[in-house]
């Protein structure tokens, strides 16, 4: 029984033997391969009964007609400032071999859409009715407390147990597109690339500008690879293989787009139609920048504004990625069908100065320090600064309210998508070339290059993790501990 296309190339039971045996050999390919390489994933193997399915056909993704229109999941709102469900983990086998879903009975993939503001309380109560693994959440991205019952990634739902989470988010809490993801280490990726993840909207300032109040707000949350019913990998929008997405000549639409795969990466292009971001991971851009190109790494998400073309039939791909990094290229695929028809309307001007925030480049840093992640050929495999993650460890030290400035180096040939949790960071420069000033909370460190950004760690002590985004390199020890003190307490 090979889970989620053979990507991650392990079963529920396996799981641990594969990461044993893999690191027993000592292969940072082996490893590399099961964590995260594109399709190759059936390669490593161990502790299954039944044969691994047959490597997926390629060319992966051939052109195929859009199924139907783009479905929204359900959302849940808040009400009176407290936004209250249940999210219940399960396996659906009904959606495909592997496939887990927070939905129980109202079916499909991803989870609900959580709508909520600034100043509201979430509540989650999370059901692990996986069958056997543990389970988790985080709210990827959120500024919220990590101690307690809130974004706690050190807490554990055991198999039929039932955990009540509960977030205060902060009355001035960035708007944007946020996502909620199990956090298991070691079963993270599993997990994720299951499909248990589903999307967090905090409406704000942001909806309220008048060029973007009235526009079509549509959510795309992305997934996959999952392997199909004849072994051909899956990439799903909203739980559907390349559905159409209505637009009209003229028309100005704001999506919002969340890469939710475990492992892969999205390299977007929407045919004859650029991309005017307006958001980055959850934060407002101060101005709009407009590309041909969006990539995505895992985790991360982008808001755009789409401006509909003539009338017309275009596909909105993920172009092919990392071609010469053998154990994560990705050849190119469909990811949606944008139908521009109907009767045309005139287009808007598009806004251009957005929400400013404080530019952490003029501003005193108070501590830097250099993280190096590596991909070692003998145990620890996948690690930071030599060591893979300890959960009783702690290897950052900060104060509350510093202002800090981290380099981390990448000395491995692959990509590793960086995310701390709790607080954004400002990116200042990627292999020394100085960025557009852009909040994220997961930002590319390149193969054998350096990522530099600057933090503020306001508002919450306690302990909380940074890791590789790729998941499967996050389970296999790429995370690390910082604990936030306050000095004055
Ligand atoms: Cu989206 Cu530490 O995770
Ligand atoms: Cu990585």
């Amino acid at each position: 029984m090979a889970r989620n296309g053979g990507w991650t190339g392990r079963t529920m039971i396996g799981r641990r033997r594969v990461l044993g045996a893999a690191l027993g050999v000592g292969g940072v390919a082996a490893l590399g391969v099961g964590g995260a390489g594109w399709g190759s994933g059936a390669t490593v193997v161990v502790g299954q009964t039944a044969p691994p399915p047959a490597p997926p056909p390629a060319p992966i993704n051939p052109p195929v007609s859009p199924s139907l229109f783009l479905p929204e999941p359900p959302t849940r709102f808040a009400r009176d400032g407290v936004l209250e469900t249940k999210l219940e983990a399960r396996p659906e086998p009904a959606l495909g071999q592997g496939r887990l879903s927070y939905e129980g009975s109202e079916g499909g993939l991803p989870g609900p859409t959580l709508r909520l503001r600034p100043g509201d309380t979430l509540r989650v109560s999370l059901i692990n009715n996986l069958g056997g693994d543990v389970t988790n959440l985080h709210v990827h991205g959120m500024h919220v407390s990590p101690k307690g019952n809130s974004d706690n990634i050190f807490l554990h739902v055991a198999s039929g147990q039932t955990l009540d989470y509960s977030y205060a988010i902060p009355a001035d809490h960035p708007p944007g597109l946020y996502w909620y993801h199990p956090h298991s280490h070691g079963d993270s990726s599993q997990q994720v690339s299951g499909g248990l993840a589903g999307a967090i909207i905090v409406e704000g300032a942001l909806d309220d500008l008048p060029e973007i109040a009235n526009l079509t707000d549509r959510l795309l949350v992305l997934q996959g690879p999952f392997l199909g019913p004849n072994h051909e990998l899956q990439f799903l929008v909203n739980g559907q293989i390349n559905p159409e997405i209505p637009i009209r000549p003229g028309e100005t639409q704001r999506w919002r787009i969340l890469n939710a795969s475990a492992n892969a990466f999205f390299n977007l292009q929407l045919v004859r139609h650029p991309f005017h971001e307006i958001g980055t991971d959850g934060n407002p851009r101060p101005e709009v920048e407009t590309k041909d190109i969006l990539l995505l790494a895992p985790a991360e998400r982008s808001e755009v504004l789409i401006q509909g073309d003539a009338p017309g039939i275009y596909e909105l791909r993920s172009l092919a990625w990392a071609e010469d990094i053998p154990s994560q290229s990705q050849p190119q695929f469909v990811v949606a069908t944008m139908v521009s028809g109907g009767e045309p309307v005139q287009a808007m001007a598009l806004p251009t100065t957005l929400i400013d925030r404080e530019d952490l480049s003029t501003a005193t840093v108070d501590v830097e320090r250099t993280i190096v992640f590596q991909e070692n050929s003998a145990a620890p495999v996948f690690a930071i600064d030599g060591k893979a993650f300890a959960m009783d460890r702690v290897d950052q030290t900060v104060n509350l309210g510093a202002l800090e400035e981290w380099t981390l180096r990448n000395t491995s040939p692959e990509w590793h998508p960086f995310h701390i949790h709790v607080n954004d960071f400002q990116v200042m420069s990627r292999n020394g070339r100085p960025e557009p000033r852009t909040y994220e909370d997961t930002s590319r460190i390149p193969p054998n290059g350096e990522l530099v950004i600057r933090t503020r760690f306001t508002d919450f002590d306690g302990k909380f993790v940074y890791h590789c985004h790729i998941l499967g390199h996050e389970d296999a020890g790429m995370m690390g501990v910082v604990e936030v003190v306050d000095p004055n307490a």
